[in-house]
Parts: structure tokens; sequence; C-alpha cells
């Protein structure tokens, strides 16, 4: 994985004296750990951790891994129609980043002391979450693009703060979690850009598309800042880097020169560039449809998770084959 091409410069002076001295107790440990936070230094998986720290980086990095997998449904569902093999090709390639994001992450997330297996469980039970914008249908090709340009693009402003933040093991995943992402964008971008200069249905397959996934999108940085009561703590522990409004803030301002060289109207009539905070005014999404969505009733909730439950259970032989295999390599070695 990408964390063997790093040099681990992440552990600071302080908390590598700690860890070889055996009789800390709590207090002193608590105090490296947040001096590595203060010092804006990488906590690895064998230093101490505040509980608290350790529940809420599983919490994340587990909810961000079963993004990524749930997310392979919705644009895989146009593999076998993609309209030209070049469209098939990056297709394919993209949903495969996909499936090696959710693998990375659950690398991550293992390191925290949970298994992979445990973390699935847990999300085809419903005890743990994925992005709300993967209970939302792909209804065209365009939706292809749609994805790419928004939902990787929401990706990427949510993302490329995460290379900074102190787990080492989640923030090391996240730099080549970034670049793919970015190449998932652009060929959204590209395939929008095509369809917009051919024939007036395909520019108001692209329209229909932007106005069905324009709000969802901004609802992919969480609830606003003063209903989100988490995220003080994770800022304070560097897991965080950014408030959603930030994030949200951020997104709003990178997309809509992009929707205007596209040429597509984004569905908000409030947009408007303010000249004096310097950013784009925009309306607030619908929050009721947020808080359904990840109460489990947007339009594909149940069938995100039915598919991904059948997935687990056509794919026990392979665990128990690998798992057989290894022991026999393991008592014959
Ligand atoms: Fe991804
Ligand atoms: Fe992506």
């Amino acid at each position: 994985m990408c964390g063997r091409l790093i040099p681990d410069r992440s552990v600071s002076k302080a908390h590598r004296e700690a860890r070889m001295t055996a009789t800390l107790d709590d207090t002193e440990l608590e105090a490296g750990f947040e001096r590595t936070i203060e010092h804006h230094d990488r906590i690895e998986p064998r230093d101490w951790m505040p509980e608290g720290y350790r529940k809420t980086l599983i919490r994340q990095i587990a909810q961000h891994a079963h993004s990524e997998i749930i997310g392979m449904q919705p644009e895989g569902n146009w593999i076998t129609r993609a309209p030209s093999l070049r469209r098939k090709a990056i297709l394919l390639a993209k949903v495969q980043d996909e499936a090696g994001h959710g693998l990375y992450l659950y690398s991550a997330a293992e390191t925290l002391g949970v298994s992979r297996l445990q973390l699935t469980e847990m999300l085809i039970e419903g005890k743990q979450k994925y992005s709300s914008i993967f209970n939302y249908p792909t209804l065209s090709y365009a939706d292809v693009g749609t994805i790419g340009w928004l939902v990787d693009g929401a990706a990427i402003c949510n993302q490329v703060p995460l290379c900074r933040t102190s787990f080492g093991p989640y923030g090391r995943a996240m730099i080549r979690i970034c670049k793919e992402e970015s190449f998932h964008q652009r060929q959204g971008y590209e395939l929008l850009m095509t369809m917009m200069r051919g024939t007036d249905e395909q520019r108001a397959m692209v329209q229909e598309s932007v106005d069905r996934f324009w709000w969802p999108a901004l609802m992919m940085f969480g609830p606003p800042d003063d209903e989100s009561p988490n995220t003080a703590q994770s800022m304070a522990w560097g897991i965080k880097r950014n408030t959603n409004d930030d994030l949200r803030q951020r997104m709003v301002d990178m997309t809509v020169p992009q929707a205007e060289a596209l040429g597509v109207t984004l569905p908000d009539p409030t947009l408007a560039w303010n000249e004096e905070r310097g950013h784009y005014d925009f309306a607030e999404p619908d929050w009721d449809e947020f808080l359904q969505v990840i109460k489990g009733n947007g339009p594909c909730n149940a069938q995100r998770l039915a598919h991904r439950r059948r997935a687990h259970e056509d794919g026990a032989w392979v665990r128990e084959a690998a798992t057989a295999y290894a022991a026999k390599r393991e008592a014959t070695s």
C-alpha cells in the first residue's frame, strides 16, 4: 500500500519516548497524545489513543469504506449498457478503483483493532452508514458523467484535507485515493462535455441529470455545522480539518464556473456571486429529505443493502476456501 512508499516521519519525539516507557500512567499517555495532535504529527496504530478517538475513527473510516463499496452499485448498473467500448473501459476502470478505495480503507480501519468482516456485517445489519448520495438511482448514461463531475468532485473537496488527518494509515490511504478521485472527476466532466456538444436530446439528458444530482451532491458534506454535534471534537483531534459548511461552500465555488463552461444550469435560482464574502451564495438543501435518506428511506436504500448482503453471502465460499488454504499452508510450512 502507499504507506510503504512514504517514510515514517509521523511520530513525534515526545510520543516515541512515551512509547518506550512502559510505566507511564494514563494522564502521561494522554499528554503525549495531545502533544502529537498539537504538533500536527501523526498518531500511528501502536500509539496510545483515547477510546473516543479510536471509536470515532473506526466509525468514520468504516463509513467511508462502505461508501466506496456501495458506491460501485449505481454506476456498475451501466457497465453492460455503455454506449461505446471506450466508455465501457473508462467506467470499468472507475468502478474497480472504487473497490480498491474500499479495500485501502478497510485495511486502515483494521489497524484500529476491528476486522473487515465485522465492519461488513455491521453495514449489512444497518448498524453503520454509508454516504447518502448512493441511495439515489442512476436513470441515464448522463448520470455516469454527473456522478463523476459532482459526486467525485464533492468527494475530492471532502477528502483532500483528509490527506492531513491525524491518524497515519487513514491519511496515507487518502493520498492515493485522492489522485484516483481526480481522474474520476475528469472522466465525468469529459463525458458531459462530449454530450453537451452532441444533440439537443443529449444536452437535455445532461441537464436533467444535473437537476437530480445537484442537491444530493451538496448533502454529501453532511448536516449544517450547527446540527453536526461531532464536528468540534473531530476537529480538535485533527481527524477532520474543515467543517461541513466550509467544504460545501468550497464545492459550490469550484463547481459554478465549471457548470458555466459546460453550459448547464444549476437548479438553484438564488445562486449568485457575493462580492463582499468572496463566495457564491446558494440555497439550503432540503434537510428533511437528507434525514429521510440517512434513516433508510431514500429511493434505493433497501436495494443497495440487499445487493450488498447478497454479494456478501455469495462470497462466503471464497472466504472459507481462502481461510482453509491459508491454514493448510501454515500447517505445512
Ligand atoms: Fe472512491
Ligand atoms: Fe471516485
